[in-house]
């Protein structure tokens, strides 16, 4: 089916946009590319089902969207040179993933978006929470909105030594690792021009200006504020389904709720051309 005819679903509720009919390996015309985008940008996260994406097409469709990077340290897929493989055995307790976060807004230009594809899912569980920081930000009352308007976050990476010890709640309560770059609290979409709140337990760490304490409340409050029942999609895995979010208009959370079986994802994380980033 030509990208002109595929059929967008959208509820009432936060995100979890489906675009039918669509076959992304078939993706390769630029026209194509520049639809999804424009989906992308104004729905922050689409859920296109039944896919048969072989690893090689997976990249070579997120690569239409900008330059891939691998995570440091991640082990990419067979036959692919950015494809990261995500996995959680019968044995493993922790979860990658598994608290609210943005991908990489500990880095100083976090990816643009990020696109997974469930490859072994668990019979039961295994969702990703995704909540929407544009909604969030716009159920904020106007002082909140022009108490924060300012303000910059520091965010580093969390840095997980012994993942069996990692508690996601804790997370932005420790120093975390590697260099501490610095963002705006309230981020404005470089394409939608929407204003979106950037603030995430995982990699947010403080809020300059203000002491431990004040920081630490406010990160609570913002954090807990985005990820109200309102503002959150719950996304249960079928088989072929693949997920593309905005990294920056959304954030989201791997449920640890499958113990003892496995789950098995495929991620591409898509970066953004430098000369249009966001500016703070
Ligand atoms: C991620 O945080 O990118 C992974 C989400 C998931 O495995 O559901």
């Amino acid at each position: 089916m030509r990208w002109d005819d595929w059929e967008i679903i959208k509820g009432d509720g936060a995100l979890g946009t489906c675009v039918l009919g669509a076959d992304l390996k078939s993706v390769n015309e630029e026209v194509a590319v520049t639809y999804i985008k424009e989906l992308l940008f104004e729905h922050r996260m689409l859920v296109f089902r039944d896919q048969t994406l072989t690893p090689l097409a997976h990249e070579q469709f997120s690569m239409q969207f900008g330059p891939l990077r691998k995570p440091p340290g991640r082990q990419c897929v067979a036959s692919t040179n950015f494809l990261q493989q995500v996995i959680k055995r019968e044995e493993d307790e922790y979860n990658f993933g598994g608290s609210w976060h943005a991908d990489g807004s500990f880095q100083p230009h976090p990816p643009m978006a990020t696109i997974l594809q469930a490859i072994d899912l668990p019979k039961a569980g295994g969702d990703t929470l995704f909540a929407d920081c544009v909604l969030a930000y716009e159920r904020l009352s106007e002082d909140t909105q022009s108490k924060i308007a300012d303000l910059m976050g520091i965010h580093r990476a969390h840095g997980i030594t012994d993942p069996a010890k990692y508690s996601p709640g804790a997370a932005h309560k420790s120093p975390g690792v590697g260099t501490a770059v610095s963002h705006p609290v309230v981020g404005c979409h470089p394409h939608s021009k929407k204003k979106y709140l950037y603030v995430n337990p995982a990699f947010t760490r403080q809020i300059i200006g203000f002491s431990d304490a004040e920081s630490d409340a406010l990160i609570d409050e913002l954090s807990m504020h985005i990820i109200k029942p309102e503002t959150v999609y719950r996304h249960q895995w079928r088989a072929g389904d693949v997920v593309m979010w905005d990294n920056k208009t959304t954030q989201h959370c791997a449920v640890n709720d499958y113990g003892g079986t496995r789950r098995e994802m495929h991620r591409s994380v898509v970066y953004e051309d430098l000369d249009v980033m966001e500016t703070p």
